[in-house]
């Protein structure tokens, strides 16, 4: 990778899980009387046809990992569990009652924090209540995050035995400078196990998360944790760059400092050279920071077009209906995006009182859901057209004029109403999504608030 296009396209820029980005949402005009209509519409238009997807946040760690950017919160204190399940199923009967029939779960992921700090039987028990209220439909797609340190078999047999088939283990990095850097001791021995177990007791989708950029990692440190993770053959690989946050409020970046992390350019060498090394093992590169084998869904997704984006990440399965249960998850209705409080109390505190638990959320507007649609277009396909009326905008001369210098530098081909990111231009996904970014381009950042784009 040339080093002056790093010098030139490392700016601070959203990942696009959403759009708008969370920050340019229009909190002000947002009412949780708006989002309900907004449910209603994406339901009708969607629970009978490919059903709904469901994402449920349990945030509990036993320890803090310092380089994490997820919501969390730490203790060691089991006690927690109890409550909060309970707290979730009641926001699930206050969606179950609003929409007022079988909500038909396409997909459904447990994140965190970490599902696995929960105990088995109350994962079940959870899952079965929350089954009870719904229909699961033919071949639902069931997901958790297990910490691979805490993930035993009756965790794998319990998920198993209700439909989970697929299952991604934070891995980060198994360098022991690195692992004690950012308070994250994770022996190989115990991903081993926990992945030879999911693989015997059926798990289809098996998948790794590695970070890349984290303090003191080298390139010789990071082959060696990618020829690690090789040795074990998950069938998808989340080669995430490392988000430097640590100006976002209850990030606990610390116990090391801007100088501890590898440079800009050797930040992009470990993701050229990691890239390259897994594409050589076999593995392909999917929309942004994902490579899976060439018999995972998520490649067959890439291939039909059916690969969508959300808040979960990328997933082969596309529903226009997502509800977050759980502190700070994030629902989306396609017309609208609701939040939930991001303090396990005040959640608990808002279900409590009988009202739904979001703090804020954006209703999109015909411009937003037209660049919606493009920016999930480059980061799920690496392309977008507007050959399509519907697709055009009336900035598109401006979203071109900011585009051509990308096409200089050869990171895009545009051929009449088509735009196609070349292998050269993967690494600048982001960049590009930014030139179609209508709100970020009105009113630019006054203050840092997403990570680098390198
Ligand atoms: C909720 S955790 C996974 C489950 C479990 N808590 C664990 O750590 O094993 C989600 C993943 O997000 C990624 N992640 C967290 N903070 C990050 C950051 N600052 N930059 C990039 N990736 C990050 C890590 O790879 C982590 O495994
Ligand atoms: S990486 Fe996982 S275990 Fe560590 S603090 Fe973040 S969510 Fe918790």
């Amino acid at each position: 990778m040339e080093k002056n296009l790093i010098q030139k396209y490392n700016i601070p820029g959203p990942r696009y899980t959403s759009y708008p980005t969370v920050p340019y949402w229009d909190e002000q005009s947002f009412t949780v009387d708006e989002w309900k209509p907004t449910l209603l519409k994406s339901f009708e238009e969607s629970n009978d046809k490919e059903g709904i997807s469901l994402y449920i946040h349990l945030p509990f760690c036993e320890s803090l990992c310092t380089f994490c950017a997820c919501h969390k919160r730490i203790t060691k204190q089991h006690g927690v569990e109890t409550p909060y399940i309970e707290t979730v199923l009641k926001e699930w009967q206050m969606y179950a009652s609003l929409v007022g029939g079988k909500i038909r779960i396409k997909e459904l992921h447990l994140g965190g924090g970490t599902p696995t700090f929960f105990n088995p039987d109350n994962l079940k028990y959870l899952l079965e209540k929350i089954f009870a209220a719904a229909d699961v439909g033919p071949n639902p797609e069931l997901s958790f995050e297990g910490h691979p340190n805490n993930t035993t078999s009756c965790h794998l047999k319990t998920l198993h035995g209700l439909g989970f088939r697929r299952v991604s283990f934070g891995v980060q990095d198994y360098d022991s400078k690195v692992q004690h850097t950012i308070n994250r001791i994770q022996p190989f021995e115990k991903v081993k196990a926990v992945t030879e177990a999911a693989r015997q007791i059926g798990y289809k989708s098996i998948s790794h998360d590695l970070v890349f950029g984290l303090p003191f990692q080298t390139w010789e440190s990071m082959s060696a944790t990618i020829e690690k993770t090789k040795s074990l053959k998950p069938d998808r690989i989340a080669f995430y760059s490392y988000a430097h946050v640590p100006w976002v409020r209850g990030v606990g970046q610390r116990g090391f400092d801007e100088n501890d992390l590898p440079s800009p350019e050797q930040k992009r060498e470990l993701y050229e050279k990691g890239k390259k090394l897994l594409s050589e093992l076999g593995y392909i590169e999917i929309g942004m920071d994902h490579f899976s084998l060439p018999t995972d869904s998520l490649y067959q997704s890439m291939l039909d077009k059916t690969i969508h984006r959300n808040f979960m990440g990328y997933s082969s399965s596309s529903t226009k209906l997502m509800i977050g249960l759980g502190m700070s998850a994030i629902s989306d209705s396609w017309y609208a995006f609701a939040q939930n409080d991001k303090s396990v109390e005040g959640y608990e505190k808002r279900i409590h009182n009988g009202e739904l638990p979001i703090f804020k959320g954006h209703k999109l507007n015909e411009e937003d859901l037209i660049v919606r649609r493009h920016i999930l277009n480059l980061m799920c396909l690496l392309e977008t057209s507007w050959e399509n009326e519907e697709m055009d905008l009336p900035e598109m001369t401006e979203i071109l004029a900011r585009l051509q210098e990308m096409q200089q530098d050869g990171l895009i081909q545009i051929t009449g109403k088509r735009l196609s990111i070349t292998e050269k231009g993967r690494a600048f996904v982001r960049n590009i999504a930014m030139a179609f970014d209508l709100r970020m381009i009105r009113k630019q950042p006054q203050t840092k608030i997403f990570s680098m784009t390198v």
